[in-house]
């Protein structure tokens, strides 16, 4: 069993043979939390974590104790993990333990995604209940770990069980109190078109919080905190991760007291959504999941990567080998008809594209981003002989074919907004701001979830769609849901993401075989919720290959290289303007699920003769670079950051791809080497590097190597044939090593 109960200490031990997690009952009923680390033995009474210091100030105040669920108000003067407001006006929470019961497996969370099992023995979960016995107000406080994985996940659900309403103010899925704060933290914060970069620095005294309260999860925070050692590297040493599986307004936060004692907070954010709990109503909290490694970032990042690929994305394409793609937006933009269509989705098939996904502009009269939102009806000047038709040619030529839909808005120049004004989110009578000409429907009104969910539905049973690409292009201002009552417009936040849900829930339950894709003007709501419905997400609208670089570093610290929708584009690139060189673009976009964004009619013979070989050497790797187990080699975040490197591994160590980049040239590089990780320290590897050196080089283009060396002495940059052509700007190169058979 692995979660251990010592009923004389009240003491809850959850472990794997990687990691362990102490709780405790205190005489007075209060939750401690004594411990998140290395696994500890069992049988053995950790009380004495709640060292004497904290205790003799316990019998006074709770300030320096460790706690499972901190309450405001109680003497913690810490940032709380849950506060309410009763009936009264009083504020006072005394939450006591209850009983605990135990289960096998991982139970689902009413109308949030989360982390599942296929079978039970896959994980163990403790529901804790406490309570307060003056309101009555009862917490199931959910704490699963996995078997194998040094993962332990979180969630709550918060119950009425007395007769007066209770206003949640804060419920977090996760609180985390560590015994000194000698930590980094670590972020993914960026921007539109600049998403997820790395921002690592020391933890000082007070407060530090990474949030969204934009009624998405945002381009310029993930939901994602790290907390590493001073020492700790991307191979070694102590690192924690906190992720939430939620795609609305967020808090992750973190707190150094005056004892030099930390508390790391993550949750719904507490400022913009709030909860009023009816007698006999209960609100689920959504799912936080924690992971503990001494192996470095890596060792986090791999734990996430497993985890969120595996047991968080669901669906029948979770474990199928992802399609490569040409998406028209780039390529065309909004000014196409049937025939263009047909002409660079056989283009693309000669190229050896295997999916063909119409971007925005066929439904409606969208012949830019002024109109036609909610009007999802094909747009018959362009396709005159409908949808059905064209996906119907587009099949023929062997293709695949996917669409891109933003349900979840409404243009002010369209029929539906015509028809439904009070179905856009804002409140009569006061002005809405338009942001790129549109309005967000109000999902947190059920009659809007079920018009979309008609709607896209009839889109995508009329023909055979294989893929949607998910859109959600605005933030949310004015937030108001006209079908709520005064006393519940704290909640919109929040029931606007539960009808989100809800959508996808119906529509990926209704058409299973269908590939979902999420986007949000790019990386803007790329986080595990949507990973739960969406098994790849467009990372960020820029396609520019040294940009990606970075967004693709940052968003490897959680999400898998599967996850990630990475596509070479036409250059100048239309983001930044730059112009790299395509097998550059290709060997960035290889790392991520690659496909193509750009009109095939402008490539010249040679590019046409690149792409298609780019396109062949992804389909064969393809399974490494998905499932493979990902190191970062070289941050751009760091140094001058003018050089990138990283590598997949695959199982049994006998096959890696390392890609480098360097964005400028440098004269006279001198020595330098890379340090691979996870290969087989006996093997022998031929190591071979793409793109192919030029026949005039003499030196052999394939040399062989111990694993031993490439990882303790380095792969030598300047022991090949490339590199004397490795000249100019924006250079990369992939080496490819597979192990030699004795
Ligand atoms: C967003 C997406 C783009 C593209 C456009 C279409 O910006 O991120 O990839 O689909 O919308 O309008």
């Amino acid at each position: 069993m692995p979660i251990e109960w010592r009923d004389r200490e009240r003491q809850l031990h959850l472990y794997n043979e990687r990691v362990s997690y102490v709780m405790r009952v205190l005489d007075s009923g209060t939750l401690a939390h004594l411990y998140f680390g290395p696994r500890l033995a069992t049988e053995r009474d950790y009380g004495h974590f709640l060292r004497s210091s904290f205790v003799a100030r316990y019998n006074q105040v709770l300030d320096p104790m460790p706690s499972e669920l901190p309450t405001a108000g109680s003497g913690d003067f810490r940032v709380p993990g849950l506060s309410v407001r009763h009936a009264d006006g009083n504020t006072v929470l005394d939450l006591v333990y209850r009983e605990h019961t135990l289960s096998s497996g991982k139970p689902h969370l009413d109308g949030l995604p989360s982390t599942y099992v296929e079978v039970e023995a896959e994980a163990e979960t403790v529901e804790i209940t406490l309570i307060d016995g003056h309101s009555n107000l009862q917490v199931h406080l959910l704490t699963t770990i996995y078997a194998d994985r040094p993962v332990v996940t979180r969630s709550m659900r918060v119950v009425n069980d007395g007769s007066d309403d209770v206003k949640l103010i804060t419920a977090m899925s996760a609180v985390l109190d560590l015994p000194d704060a000698d930590w980094h933290l670590l972020q993914l914060t960026g921007a539109w078109a600049r998403e997820t970069h790395i921002v690592d620095a020391p933890l000082v005294a007070g407060t530090r919080a990474v949030r969204s309260q934009r009624g998405s999860t945002g381009h310029q925070q993930n939901p994602f905190i790290l907390l590493r050692r001073p020492s700790t590297t991307e191979a070694a040493g102590e690192a924690i991760g906190m992720s939430l599986v939620y795609s609305g307004n967020f808090l992750a936060e973190v707190e150094v007291d005056s004892n030099d004692t930390v508390r790391a907070r993550l949750g719904m954010d507490p400022e913009t959504i709030r909860w009023q709990i009816t007698p006999g109503m209960d609100l689920q909290i959504p799912e936080a999941v924690l992971v503990w490694s001494d192996e470095g970032l890596g060792g986090v990042s791999d734990a996430y990567h497993r985890l969120y690929r595996e047991r968080l994305v669901t669906g029948t394409w979770r474990d199928k080998p992802r399609p490569v793609l040409l998406n028209s937006w780039e390529g065309v933009y909004f000014d196409f008809d049937e025939d263009r269509l047909i002409e660079m989705a056989a283009q693309a098939r000669d190229l050896g594209a295997e999916l063909f996904v119409l971007d925005d502009g066929w439904f409606g009269q969208r012949d830019d981003d002024t109109s036609s939102l909610g009007d999802w009806t094909v747009d018959l000047r362009k396709l005159p002989s409908g949808l059905p038709e064209l996906v119907s040619r587009i099949n023929d030529l062997g293709l695949l074919f996917g669409i891109w839909i933003e349900p979840e808005m409404v243009s002010p120049r369209s029929h539906l907004f015509e028809n439904h004004p009070e179905w856009a989110v804002g409140s009569p009578g006061r002005p809405r701001s338009e942001i790129r000409n549109q309005y967000v429907l109000d999902l947190a009104n059920h009659e809007v979830v079920d018009f979309l969910e008609r709607v896209i539905g009839n889109v995508l049973s009329s023909a055979p769609i294989s893929y949607v690409k998910w859109d959600y292009n605005r933030v949310i201002t004015e937030p108001f849901g006209a079908s709520l009552p005064p006393e519940r417009q704290n909640e919109f936040f929040h029931r606007y993401m539960l009808g989100v849900y809800d959508l996808y829930s119906r529509l990926t339950e209704r058409f299973p075989d269908v590939l979902f894709e999420s986007c949000a003007g790019g990386g803007g709501r790329n986080d595990p919720g949507m990973l739960a419905f969406a098994p790849q997400a467009w990372v960020s609208d820029d396609t520019d290959a040294i940009q990606r670089q970075k967004i693709q570093y940052g968003t490897s610290l959680v999400y898998p290289l599967v996850a990630m929708g990475a596509h070479v584009s036409s250059v100048p690139n239309h983001q930044v303007g730059r112009a790299t060189p395509l097998d550059t673009r290709a060997a960035v976009a290889f790392f991520g699920n690659f496909g193509y964004e750009l009109d095939p009619q402008a490539l010249n013979d040679v590019e046409t003769e690149k792409v298609h070989a780019q396109i062949a050497w992804y389909k064969e790797r393809r399974g490494l670079l998905h499932r493979g187990r990902f190191h970062r080699l070289t941050s751009p975040f760091e140094g001058d950051g003018n050089e990138t490197a990283w590598m997949v591994v695959d199982d049994d160590a006998s096959h890696a791809l390392v890609g480098w980049y360097r964005t400028l040239s440098r004269p006279l590089p001198g020595p330098s080497a890379l340090h691979l990780r996870g290969l087989d320290r006996a093997s022998r590897y031929e190591v071979t590097v793409w793109p192919e050196a030029d026949d005039w080089i003499t030196r052999a283009n394939v040399m062989e190597r111990g694993g031993d060396e490439l990882m303790s002495q380095g792969l030598f940059l300047d022991d090949h044939a490339w590199e004397s052509q490795a000249r100019g700007d924006f250079q990369a190169r992939i080496f490819e090593l597979r192990e030699v058979t004795a």
